[in-house]
This record gives structure tokens, sequence and C-alpha cells, in this order.
């Protein structure tokens, strides 16, 4: 399995569209595919003539991990996948993302502590634990969801853009981020907003992904994205750009293991200046000690922050943390807060 390279603004995804343009010496637009980036553990599951027979992890791209066992109790990923009226292929390789959403994190996370447990530091960290299991019951036990994006191999069934692969997708009954059919494009995508249904069995909403014209409305999609992403029930960290034509994309090829066809457009992590109050120590369930920075309250990545994690000793001292500072907080894995640095120019002489 390939991984993305990485771009972290507007002018890096337009030299990104300038690089496919003069590799291919096209003057015109490149239709892109875009779609929110899953922050979760990379996932291959294989299909024989539409039974779900094997699971793999990413690992180094290479080798993975077999994880079969555990992947067949997860209740979102199909056993099977739906044939009738089409045709399943005799083989099909499906990639895509394995996550936790934010509301059910949280909920692992109390019932850790209730039970003299680690929580864990984020969603992405939950799902990774929760595959690498000895105990299947244990992995069947937790609220896990998959997204599929990309193909392997696939025997019979012919494909001409990663708009068809998503949508065939969702006819075979597998989870998807959503296809938009507006016929009004990007802006009727927006206009129409968000409509986010948070009920426990059921998260509706609105499609998340969309085939656009050039790299102009990919670069709004990725700012539009950016601005509703702590409204999505999961989380993300940048939008994906692919080109959508697999005829081009096969022109495009590879640079060492990643696609020169599609990049990781990151969005930064939310960052926002507070003061600390006050550090106290939190006793954890099983007596392990965590210092905690209590803060005056303000808003980071969509929420009210008013304590941060220190992790440690070692790391108070090392980013020289005192009471009365004003600190740089982020929300690592956008659930828990943690400082990131203290300004020590603004402390009080
Ligand atoms: S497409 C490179 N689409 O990001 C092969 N990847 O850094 C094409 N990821 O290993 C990958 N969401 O685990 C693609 N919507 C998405 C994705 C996505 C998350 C992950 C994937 C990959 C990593 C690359």
């Amino acid at each position: 399995m390939l991984s993305l390279q990485n771009t972290y603004s507007l002018d890096e995804i337009v030299a990104f569209d300038e690089r496919i343009k003069s590799q291919l010496s096209i003057a015109n637009d490149i239709e892109y595919f875009c779609e929110p980036k899953l922050d979760g553990l990379a996932l291959e599951l294989v299909y024989e003539n539409g039974i779900l027979c094997a699971a793999v992890t990413r690992g180094d791209g290479l080798i993975g991990e077999d994880v079969t066992a555990n992947i067949l109790t997860i209740k979102a990923i199909p056993l099977r996948l739906r044939s009738s009226p089409q045709v399943v292929p005799s083989l099909a390789e499906i990639r895509g993302e394995l996550i936790m959403h934010k509301a059910d994190f949280l909920e692992l996370n109390q019932w850790q502590e209730e039970n003299g447990l680690q929580p864990f530091a984020n969603p992405r960290n939950a799902a990774a634990g929760s595959v690498r299991q000895l105990d299947p019951k244990v992995t069947a036990e937790r609220s896990l969801r998959f997204y599929a994006y990309g193909t392997g191999s696939i025997s019979g069934v012919e494909f001409k853009s990663q708009e068809e692969i998503e949508c065939k997708f969702a006819e075979w009954g597998l989870p998807t981020l959503g296809v938009s059919k507006f016929p009004g494009g990007l802006s009727e995508f927006q206009e129409k907003g968000l409509k986010l249904i948070h009920n426990r069995q059921k998260i509706l909403y609105h499609p998340l992904a969309i085939r656009l014209e050039n790299i102009g409305a990919s670069l709004r999609y990725y700012e539009f994205i950016d601005s509703i992403r702590h409204s999505l029930p999961f989380e993300i960290d940048g939008v994906v750009i692919k080109v959508n034509s697999l005829e081009l994309q096969s022109e495009l090829g590879l640079i060492a293991r990643s696609p020169r066809w599609a990049t990781a457009a990151k969005f930064k992590p939310e960052q926002s200046q507070t003061k600390v109050l006050d550090i106290v120590v939190n006793v954890g369930r099983t007596g392990a000690l965590t210092p905690v920075a209590i803060l005056k309250p303000v808003r980071v990545g969509g929420v009210t922050v008013s304590h941060a994690t220190l992790h440690n000793q070692q790391e108070i001292d090392r980013k020289d943390i005192r009471i009365g500072d004003t600190v740089i907080i982020q929300r690592a894995g956008d659930v828990i807060p943690e400082v990131v640095e203290s300004i020590p120019g603004e402390r009080q002489k």
C-alpha cells in the first residue's frame, strides 16, 4: 500500500497541479476527486467472489499485519458484497481507513477510566489498539467504522475514474464518504451545507466527496471542509486531492512509494493562546500522576478548553511552563488539548 505526499498551503496545492500539468504536457484544467483525509488506520480488505476473506494493515507499505480474525467482528464492515443486480468481481482488494467516531472514542475512554485502564490519547490510537488485540471479542465490543477510498487489484470490473470506483463501492454496500451528486457542483454542495443528524444509531451527513473541474474548485473545497471539520462525527486532518481519471493516474505513476496523482492537503493544527491559572496533579484510577494546566477558558478547534495535559515533569521542564504564563495550546488529535509552548516574552518582569 502506498502513502501520500503532503501539502501544507494553497501555494503548495497549486504547485502540485502545475507539476501534474507539466508532466502530462497538458495546458487544460485537470479534473480532481476530493475527499476528507481520515485520521485512522489504513486497512486492505480482500473479497473473493464477494466474500470477505482477509484483512491486512498497511504496516510499512510492503508487509502489513494480518488482522482478519478481528476485522470479521466489526459490524461496519460487510462480510459479503451486495451483488444483485451488479456483478461482483472474483477478486477485490478494497483499501480504506478504519476509524473511531469522536462520540464512541469519548465513551470508550470513560469506560477505560472507570475500569482502571489507561485511556487512549486520540481516536486513531483507540482504533489501532482495538484491532491489534489478541482476543477478537475485545475488537467486537469496540465501535469501529471503516470508509473505503481506493482499490488494490480488482478482477473483472473496469473503472475509468476515482469517482466511478467510489460510486461502485456504495453499490456493493461498502461504507464510503458519500459522492456528491448535486447538479450545481461545488456551490450547491457548499450552499446546502452540512446536514448532520447526530443520532447514536445512525449518522447521516452531507456527501463529503466530490468531483471538481479544476484545482481552483479543489482549493475552495479544501477551505470549505476545513471550516466545517469540527461538525463532522470523526476526525480528519486534511483533504485528499486525487486526479480523477485513472488513465491519467497511470500515466503519472509513482515516485518512491507515493503516487504523483494525489496529495494529502493537510489542515493547520488549531491553536489558541491563553493563560495558565494553575497547575494541578491529576490522580488516575491506576494511581498514575499526570500534571494538568488549569487554563483561562479559550475556544480552540470548535470547543471551549479550560484544562490541558502537561504529560509529565520532564515535559514541563523542557517547555518551561509556569503558573501565570501565556501559552499556546492545541488539540492533539482534535480531542485532548495539550500545551505546545510557553511564551516567556509575555511573562511579567
Ligand atoms: S487515498 C496513497 N484517500 O492517508 C494511496 N488515503 O498518507 C492513496 N487516508 O495511507 C490513498 N484518508 O491511510 C486516501 N480519503 C483518503 C484517505 C487516505 C486517509 C490515509 C491512507 C494513506 C495515508 C497516506
